[in-house]
């Protein structure tokens, strides 16, 4: 059975281009409950773990210069099938593949600049949201 809960981030440009507000009232329309979140800056170390899987990319660099490039928004959001319906609403990875109505089609600039994240397995979802939160901190 697919998981009730997922990990997001309101990224850099997201939060620069003042989207907090409009992205997190698509995220609610959409029916998902936020269980826990903060505004907080990335360290490099900090992205660098998060991002080790993709250590070995051509773009990782570039993308933990960016991700700590300014404040995000971390945040687990909780709806029956969670992670599938979250990627549904936030579009593909490149906002020019993303479709209509689509947060990243809305709000993102590039696929590096591409306003949020959304964890791509329940797997994912349980380790990207314990990153950011110590269960104490997500509301049951
Ligand atoms: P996300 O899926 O949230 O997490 C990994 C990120 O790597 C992805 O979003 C993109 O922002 C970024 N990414 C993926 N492919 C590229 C690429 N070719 N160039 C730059 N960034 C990329």
């Amino acid at each position: 059975m697919a998981g009730t809960r997922t990990f997001t981030m309101i990224k850099p440009d997201g939060v620069e281009d003042n989207n907090i507000g409009n992205i997190l009232q698509m995220i609610t329309d959409a029916g998902f409950t936020i269980k826990a979140m903060k505004l907080t800056r990335l360290s490099t170390e900090q992205a660098q773990e998060f991002y080790a899987i993709h250590a070995e990319r051509p773009f990782y660099g570039e993308l933990v210069e960016y991700m700590t490039s300014g404040p995000i928004i971390a945040a687990i959001l909780e709806k029956d099938n969670a992670v599938e319906d979250f990627r549904t609403l936030i579009g593909a990875t490149n906002p020019a593949e993303a479709a209509e109505g689509t947060i990243r089609a809305k709000y993102a600039e590039s696929i590096g600049r591409n306003a949020v994240h959304g964890s791509d397995s329940d797997e994912n979802a349980e380790i990207e949201g314990n990153f950011h939160f110590p269960v104490a901190e997500v509301v049951a």
